[in-house]
């Protein structure tokens, strides 16, 4: 069972698909376990966007997250970190196919809706930065016997 940290931009919250991007984590059988709405301030998402400093595109894109509240929550399920990635789609959402987040809801790479964690190691480095340890909620989620075999 893995942990990854999705994060709904400010283009999400704006167009009000808050509710229907985390039902398509719901509804795969990935659990919540912390989920947040919040102005992220600037020194948050530099640490957040690190791995991208220098790029042309890291000021507009710390300013384009900045813009606004976001949506932070962190998803627990088998292999979720992966899963999470396939559901939201690739990072251009005119080549993102149909039935991923991206491909279903956003048009260009500028306003991709959605960040999600791409490895383990980027997934335990997002986690700790966005959320303490005790707004983390681990819990026995009822359907999951229907959705896990763990033997
Ligand atoms: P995240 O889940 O947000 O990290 O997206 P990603 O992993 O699919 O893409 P990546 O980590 O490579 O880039 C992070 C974010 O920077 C993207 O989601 C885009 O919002 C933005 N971005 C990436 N590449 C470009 C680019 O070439 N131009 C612009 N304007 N933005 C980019
Ligand atoms: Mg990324």
């Amino acid at each position: 069972i893995e942990r990854t940290f999705v994060m709904i931009k400010p283009d999400g919250v704006q167009r009000g698909l808050v509710g229907s991007i985390i039902s398509r984590f719901e509804q795969k059988g990935l659990k919540l376990v912390g989920l947040k709405f919040m102005h992220a301030s600037e020194c948050l998402l530099r640490q957040h966007y690190a791995e991208h400093e220098g790029r042309p595109f890291f000021e507009p894109l710390v300013k384009y997250v900045q813009s606004g509240p976001v949506v932070a929550m962190v998803l627990e399920g088998p292999d979720a970190i992966k899963v999470g990635r396939l559901l939201i789609g690739t990072t251009d959402p005119s080549k993102s196919p149909p039935g991923t987040i991206r491909g279903d809801l956003a048009l260009q790479t500028r306003k991709n809706l959605i960040h999600g964690s791409d490895s383990s190691e980027s997934a335990q480095r997002e986690i700790e930065l966005w959320f303490g340890q005790r707004e983390l909620v681990g819990w026995e989620k009822d359907s999951d016997k229907w959705l896990l075999e763990r033997e």
